[in-house]
């Protein structure tokens, strides 16, 4: 791999901020900039740099793909107003969906994503207005991990030998492509992002579709999105990596009223991890694992089975696609 690893030991933040907004400007000149934010640790930190080097010539944009956790859209939206960094939300449920349909193996559905959030919604986005760079938080560990033939992850182009120029007509600038998480975490403290930012669980850019097993279709995903909402309630206090809930594509019996019920499967992960490459699932107590089975069999309708998966990374990944 070119790129090498900035180490958050050997990481310098005021000068690490300095430089990259000195880079940015460099590289944007006199022209204009997009960037997609989803609230995570990665692309808020690259907004807010971004916003430091480019002020209003910069556009922020939400990428609503339908795939998203209950109101997070607007949550975000609402946090970066408050920052005094404008968003505009992109309603692209439909182009997701269309693009995800009977679509099954991970890294079709990865591939999916990808395209239509580089080609369809960025490059219409690019041509209504006159920017030629895309910034983006690509981190270290996702482009090892694309690299290494694990997982494509959304956000990898360049390294898979992608000209973004000619495939999309824009160029990717990614500020934070030497960092893993820890060292993100810091810079995003550092530039001033509240807590519930910068201490934020990650969260995969396919967002939900990266946790329905099968076809990933509205009804699909509105499963999965109530049981992430019990999951990280239920979960947030543990104060573990990450946590989440899979909807299976296997249906199992189970009962309900003293009648058969051909019901769906969760299964609940929560890891303990550093940095995501390696992790381990936590001991949660079974009184907490109990609360979960009985909420998620409750409110989730037609769900009949809950899991807790016990599997270590490796050989599990954190999420199922
Ligand atoms: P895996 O599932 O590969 O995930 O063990 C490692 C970490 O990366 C997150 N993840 C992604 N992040 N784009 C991202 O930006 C992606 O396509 C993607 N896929 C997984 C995952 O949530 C975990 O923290």
């Amino acid at each position: 791999m070119k790129i090498k690893e900035l180490k958050l030991e050997d990481l310098h933040l005021e000068e690490f901020i300095e430089d990259k907004i000195e880079e940015i400007t460099a590289i944007v000149g006199s022209g204009s900039a997009i960037n997609a934010l989803s609230g995570g640790v990665d692309s808020s930190t690259v907004t807010m740099l971004s916003h430091r080097a480019l002020e209003d010539r910069l556009k922020t944009y939400f990428i609503d793909n339908g795939l998203m956790r209950q109101a997070e859209p607007e949550r975000i939206v609402g946090l970066f107003g408050e920052l005094g960094i404008p968003v505009e939300i992109v309603d692209a449920q439909k182009l997701f969906f269309d693009a995800l349909k009977g679509i099954t193996d991970p890294e079709a559905k990865r591939e999916a994503i990808t395209q239509t959030f580089y080609k369809a919604v960025f490059g219409r986005l690019v041509k209504a207005s006159d920017a030629k760079y895309l910034l983006q938080g690509t981190n270290y560990t996702d482009v090892e991990e694309t690299v290494a033939g694990i997982k494509r992850q959304h956000n990898i182009l360049a390294q898979l030998g992608i000209d973004t120029e000619e495939a999309y007509g824009y160029m990717v600038i990614e500020p934070l492509i030497q960092l893993r998480k820890p060292a993100i975490r810091a810079v995003a403290h550092a530039l001033g992002l509240p807590e519930e930012i910068y201490k934020r669980p990650p969260f995969p850019g396919p967002a939900l579709a990266a946790r329905v097993i099968g076809e990933v279709t509205p009804e699909r995903v509105e499963l999965v999105r109530k049981a992430t909402r019990i999951v990280e309630e239920e979960l947030q206090r543990t104060g573990a990596f990450q946590y989440l809930a899979i909807l299976h594509e296997d249906r199992v019996i189970g009962m309900r009223e003293g009648k058969r019920d051909y019901g769906m499967q969760i299964e609940v992960r929560c890891w303990e991890s550093e940095d995501a490459i390696t992790g381990a699932p936590t001991r949660l107590p079974y009184e907490v694992l109990e609360r979960l089975a009985d909420r998620i069999t409750t409110e989730v309708p037609g769900v009949v089975s809950v899991t807790y998966n016990i599997t270590k990374k490796p050989p599990s990944t954190i999420e199922a696609v």
